[in-house]
């Protein structure tokens, strides 16, 4: 009997809008690197978000703002590369559309045409309607991010729960809708009170995808290296731990160390031989060498 899933079509924009209607949950994870785009392809996820976070998970740096649109387009390039049927999208990173609408419809093709994203997302509310409009004008899907935006994190204070008050949940609820309006397809929403972002859910007809916005979203996202347990810098609160590879990780790699330190790695297993006579030969020729060597 075949361990392999059966084979899923593609999944596309049509699909997302038919799983909000049939209210089954859209799964979305982060993905930077080819491997891992195909483990999450064979695992079903339905999204992929090559996500900025890559800025922090993998390149090391404190924060998100130093990505840049090589940084993305190298990485979007290889999880295209390892994942052809879940619907890919790459993040817009800071600076690629902040300054001009021209320069941000350049970059969101970039990321499609060169990246083989299926989609777009950029942060933002009302400040970035005409942006929205320019790219998705383009052709090109674009899925927002209010609540929580840690491109502006300086902005706020910090990395703090969003729409905490009957004002600021009024604010995102009508940025939902002035995204949707502006044609967005999907919206994440990032720490958010659990109630507000089932009320933005209920009012939107596009899918919400939430991350630390409860269980009533219409679909959820992680950064896969939180979820995974592979990140020991510091873990968000609203991340749940599926693995703890990080410390998986630790006790393969001390079992390698020690024993290469001990002979025992790598065995015949792992190692190639060579036929007795060509041995034989090589010894041969050495020895000639030696002669030839001693009597010059
Ligand atoms: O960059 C990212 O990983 C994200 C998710 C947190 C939604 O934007």
């Amino acid at each position: 009997m075949s361990t392999q899933p059966a084979p899923r079509n593609k999944v596309t924009v049509l699909t997302l809008q038919q799983k909000k209607r049939s209210g089954e949950p859209i799964t979305m994870l982060t993905c930077y690197d080819y491997s891992s785009a195909v483990m999450l392809e064979q695992a079903g996820l339905d999204m992929l978000l090559v996500g900025d976070s890559l800025g922090m998970v993998v390149l090391g740096h404190e924060n998100t703002l130093s990505v840049t649109m090589d940084d993305m387009l190298r990485h979007c390039k290889a999880v295209a590369r390892g994942a052809k049927t879940p619907f890919l999208v790459g993040d817009m990173p800071f600076m690629s559309y902040q300054v001009d609408d021209k320069e941000a419809v350049r970059n969101a093709g970039r990321l499609l045409a060169e990246g083989g994203m299926d989609a777009v997302k950029l942060e933002g509310g009302m400040e970035y309607l005409t942006t929205v409009r320019a790219i998705v004008r383009a052709g090109i899907p674009v899925m927002g991010h209010i609540g929580l935006m840690p491109q502006s994190a300086n902005q706020v204070g910090g990395f703090k729960v969003q729409g905490r008050t009957a004002l600021a949940a009024k604010k995102l609820l009508d940025e939902a809708l002035a995204l949707q309006s502006a044609g967005c397809f999907a919206i994440v929403l990032e720490a958010v009170p659990s109630r507000v972002a089932e009320l933005i859910a209920d009012r939107l007809t596009i899918p919400t995808i939430g991350i630390g916005a409860g269980a009533d979203t219409d679909g959820q996202v992680l950064v896969l290296h939180d979820m995974l347990g592979m990140f020991d810098r510091f873990t968000p609160r609203f991340v749940k731990q599926y693995a703890h590879l990080h410390q998986e990780l630790q006790s393969a790699l001390q079992n390698y160390i020690q024993e290469v330190r001990t002979h025992q790695f790598p065995s015949g297993d792992h190692s190639f031989t060579m036929k007795e006579e060509e041995w034989q030969a090589l010894l041969d020729l050495l020895d000639s060498e030696l002669q030839m060597g001693n009597e010059m």
